[in-house]
């Protein structure tokens, strides 16, 4: 006789906050739970593991893992055999404080250390707790298995990780580590074996993405090798810095083809003052002259960026200074966020502006790079795009992808299929998407 086991494969619950790196980790880590067996699901109820992959970069994203372990305490005691993981950047942080405070998780793992995760649910299984938040020697990508079928014609690709830049407001170079590239020959490999499974759009992931070097590769030569992979039409890379975006870098925006005219380039403030405090080691203007050799190379390049308001000593004049370097670039989209300490950055120490401030700047910042936004989608209408369809729409005879410019279009192609790539007429701006008509 045998001990009754639960019939089927065993299902695992993945819920990802954070970056797009994040979401490629995710990807990875269920591929790796998954060669020992595991399926996904995507209800709680039904999973044999939750992981929680984590984001540190705010204190709300931080806070969202103690409110939904709260949440999985009912469903771990309707089923004791349920196990939960923590993953990604908290875990990293404060991995030995979720364990001390949380006595439901079963396991914390790094950032760099996922690949071991099947030697951890093992252990897991067998009653232990396992916690693993080491920057391991090895390469965790030399350790996982190949990718397997995708979920549509685009994909991440993590070709670098880690940041060496130290903002003074920023956790990243403590959970992600130091800077590392990958290979380009594995990259290659891995972008081969993508483009196989019908992958067509490649982003290139990194921390500090443009500050990719490995065996005499930068980022522009990446990408030019990247670009020659049978099957792959389009690239975009994803996240840069203002002090790595070098000549070759710019050069391909102009005569690269593949490369998407889409490029995300935060500077978080448009004040010399606060850049200084900051630690970002570039001026206002320094950034705008990158911006203008990116727009020579480019001219119809859409540009995005990030910015902090409320970062400790913003005055009423440093915030002025942001919101005119705003007018001066006319972004096609931005993200901007209210400055929150965290623990261990410089920036932590120093006292922080008045809460009903910053609120007040971050609405007046959202409001401008709203109506940039709507501004340059309503440039769209009556233009032809390129559409890559990732899904079928809502409405019957409609596809959903992205242009060019990375805008969401909904298209009339009652013949389209996903994986092509069509030819469009913008045909109107709506809220956060375009409208689109199929030609012929
Ligand atoms: N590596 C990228 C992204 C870092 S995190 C880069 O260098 O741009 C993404 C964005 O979160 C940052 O660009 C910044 O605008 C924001 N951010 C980071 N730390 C923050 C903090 N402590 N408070 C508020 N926003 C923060
Ligand atoms: Fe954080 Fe700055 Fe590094 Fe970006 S460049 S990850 S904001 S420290
Ligand atoms: Fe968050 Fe870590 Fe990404 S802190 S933004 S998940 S690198």
């Amino acid at each position: 006789m045998t001990d009754a086991k639960p019939i089927g494969p065993k299902k695992l619950f993945i819920k990802t906050y954070g970056c797009q790196m994040n979401v490629y980790d995710s990807e990875r880590m269920a591929e790796s739970l998954g060669a020992t067996g595991y399926v996904p699901t995507d209800t709680v109820e039904d999973a044999d593991m939750v992981l929680i992959n984590t984001c540190h970069i705010r204190e709300k994203a931080s806070e969202k893992l103690f409110s939904d372990l709260g949440r999985l305490r009912p469903a771990k005691e309707a089923n004791p055999n349920l196990k939960v993981g923590v993953a990604g950047c908290v875990a990293q942080a404060e991995g030995e404080e979720i364990m001390r405070r949380m006595p439901l998780v079963d396991l914390v793992v790094g950032p760099q250390s996922y690949h071991r995760l099947p030697e951890m649910e093992a252990r897991v299984q067998g009653g232990e707790r396992a916690i693993d938040t080491e920057f391991p020697p090895e390469d965790k990508f030399d350790h996982l298995p190949e990718r397997k079928a995708m979920r549509g014609p685009t994909a991440f690709l993590t070709v670098q990780e880690g940041c060496d830049k130290f903002c003074a407001f920023c956790v990243v170079p403590y959970t992600r580590g130091a800077e590392v590239s990958r290979p380009p020959e594995r990259l290659l490999t891995e972008a081969r074996n993508l483009a196989s499974r019908g992958v067509r759009e490649l982003t290139l992931l990194g921390q500090n993405v443009n500050a990719y070097r490995a065996d005499g590769y930068g980022l522009a030569r990446l990408i030019r090798a990247l670009a020659k992979v049978e099957g792959i039409d389009r690239l975009r890379y994803m996240t840069s810095h203002p002090n790595d975006m070098e000549d070759d870098l710019i050069a391909a925006h102009g005569d690269c083809p593949e490369l998407m005219p889409y490029l995300h380039l935060p500077v978080q403030s448009g004040s010399d003052r606060i850049l200084k405090a900051m630690n970002r080691k570039h001026t206002a203007d320094d950034y705008l002259r990158v911006l203008d050799r990116v727009r020579a190379a480019r001219p119809d390049i859409l540009l995005t960026s990030d910015f902090i308001v409320g970062f400790p000593g913003e005055t009423d004049e440093d915030f002025e200074a942001t919101l005119s370097l705003i007018r001066k670039v006319g972004y096609g989209m931005a993200y901007s966020f209210k400055y929150s300490a965290r623990p261990g950055t410089p920036a932590a120490e120093k006292p922080n502006v008045d809460s009903a401030v910053a609120d007040a700047r971050l609405q007046e910042i959202q409001a401008l790079l709203s109506a940039q936004q709507r501004a340059g989608q309503e440039a769209m209408v009556g233009r032809e795009v390129d559409v890559l369809y990732e899904k079928a729409g809502r409405l019957p005879g409609q596809m959903v992808g992205k242009s060019q410019h990375l805008h969401a279009v909904h298209v009339t192609d009652p013949t389209g299929k996903v994986g092509e790539l069509a030819r469009v007429r913008v045909t109107a701006a709506v809220t956060n998407s375009l409208a689109a008509e199929r030609l012929a």
